[in-house]
């Protein structure tokens, strides 16, 4: 119990940045897909639009009964979940591609996001272009090359990122549409969306969740006058802007910044808050890297940019114990939040018990707790709230065995014995059939 104790506080929010380290945490899995894209295929499909567009047309798509819309591009469910080794995208994040929580001023994600805006409106006259509405799918050109993720980052395997086909992702930062709109020439911009990455599972880890990317460009004009250099004035416009940000949110908060490392930035920083005696990661940014504006049209330029998770600020904004909570459509939740009200805090309806299941297996070498989690999720759905490695020991034949916790719980109901037993069976037996592992 100890160890699930402690595993389960070191990862809160740990993982919110996924860029923060020059080759990420985690091992790469045995699954084996193409790292980076080539040229020639990302050329020929150099936007979101025009990739979802191409998918569209593809004859051998069957008439299928589910569609969305993203962004005047109709997404079929076959466009997206395909059953193929190079696809690993489960039903349950094809309908959440239609969901744009961002977009709806009722709900603490849509209200974040528009008082993010305001403060930019106001600090910015306007000047600020909004996107909001840019479709989820997106090339691995987009998603990594054209930010600088290094070929043998681990956020590029299939283990992190969900892969439509060896060229085509959910993406998993709004950093994604950065160049794209740099290359449009657009010198300040803010994205939101939501985004996508397989992970773990606990109150603070969801596999969709939404960021809010902002980029400023600067040209000779504004720094030769200030007797600084181009990099050292858009780190201190930088840094004036986003504490500006912190206070319109949180108020007179104390704050630090931290040196970190991520591909797109240099130098880069994290801006942390003190909040209910804690220091909190607020977000990402630093100023953006040459190569990024050269390839875009903005050689004599320098530029910042940022990037935040809009769960975790209103999380902690508006008390919201548990991420799942956001893509509840129980009136007692979306009753509480109205448009512009930031910050009003979220009264728990009711607490229902959780109810433990402790599951043992030797693992292969292939074995992720990624791979584990959505297995689960695709099973239990929002009723899973934790998945806990409580135990892990290797025996004299060199054969390992992990034990999870799997705690289930509704937000909404009390669950019967029943219910969850039979959900327990069936993941034991495609834990056991999906995974290559062996249950004890
Ligand atoms: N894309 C980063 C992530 O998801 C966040 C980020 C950090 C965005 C720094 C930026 C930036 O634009 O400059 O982890």
């Amino acid at each position: 119990m100890a160890v699930a104790v402690a595993f389960g506080q070191s990862t809160a929010f740990s993982k919110a940045l996924l860029f923060l380290h020059r080759n990420g945490r985690r091992s790469f899995t045995s699954f084996s897909l193409p790292y980076s894209s080539s040229p020639a295929a990302a050329s020929s499909s150099s936007s979101a639009f025009s990739s979802a567009d191409k998918l569209r047309r593809q004859k051998w798509r069957v008439p299928v009964a589910s569609v969305l819309e993203r962004g005047g591009v109709k997404i079929a469910r076959d466009d997206v979940v395909r059953d193929e080794p190079s696809n690993n995208i489960p039903d349950t994040i094809f309908t959440k591609l239609g969901q744009q929580l961002h977009r709806r001023d009722q709900h603490p994600i849509g209200i974040l996001k528009n008082a993010i805006f305001d403060y930019f409106d106001s600090s910015y006259e306007n000047k600020f272009d909004k996107f909001d509405d840019l479709c989820p799918i997106v090339t691995v050109k987009q998603n990594f090359d054209d930010v600088l993720v290094p070929a043998d980052h681990v956020s590029r395997s299939y283990n992190d990122t969900y892969y439509i086909d060896p060229r085509t992702v959910l993406r998993c930062h709004t950093s994604a549409h950065q160049a794209e709109i740099l290359s449009k020439g657009h010198k300040q911009f803010l994205v939101t969306g939501d985004v996508y990455r397989r992970d773990s599972i606990d109150s603070t880890h969801y596999p969709v969740f939404h960021q809010m990317e902002g980029v400023r460009v600067f040209s000779p004009n504004d720094w030769e006058s200030s007797g600084k250099d181009g990099a050292a004035y858009a780190a201190e416009d930088l840094k004036k802007c986003l504490e500006g940000l912190a206070r319109h949110l949180f108020g007179a908060v104390e704050m630090r910044w931290t040196d970190t490392y991520f591909p797109f930035t240099d130098p880069s920083f994290e801006l942390e808050i003190y909040f209910q005696e804690k220091w909190l990661e607020v977000l990402g940014c630093g100023v953006t890297e040459q190569e990024i504006l050269k390839r875009s049209g903005n050689s004599n330029n320098v530029a910042w940019a940022f990037g935040l998770g809009l769960e975790r600020l209103a999380m902690v904004l508006f008390d919201i114990p548990d991420i799942r909570l956001f893509w509840s459509t129980d009136e007692r939740f979306t009753s509480q939040f109205s448009k512009g009200q930031l910050g009003v805090k979220f009264k728990p309806f009711s607490k229902f018990p959780p109810c433990y299941k402790d599951m043992s297996f030797w693992i292969s070498e292939s074995f992720t707790e990624n791979n584990l989690c959505e297995v689960i999720r695709g099973i239990a759905g929002d009723l899973v709230e934790e998945v806990c490695l409580i135990d892990n020991f290797t025996n004299k034949k060199g054969m390992t065995s992990h034990c999870y916790r799997i705690a289930y719980r509704s937000m909404e109901r009390s669950l019967t014995d029943d219910e969850i037993n039979e959900l327990q069976w069936k993941v034991r037996e495609q834990v056991e059939s999906k995974l290559n592992v062996v249950l004890r």
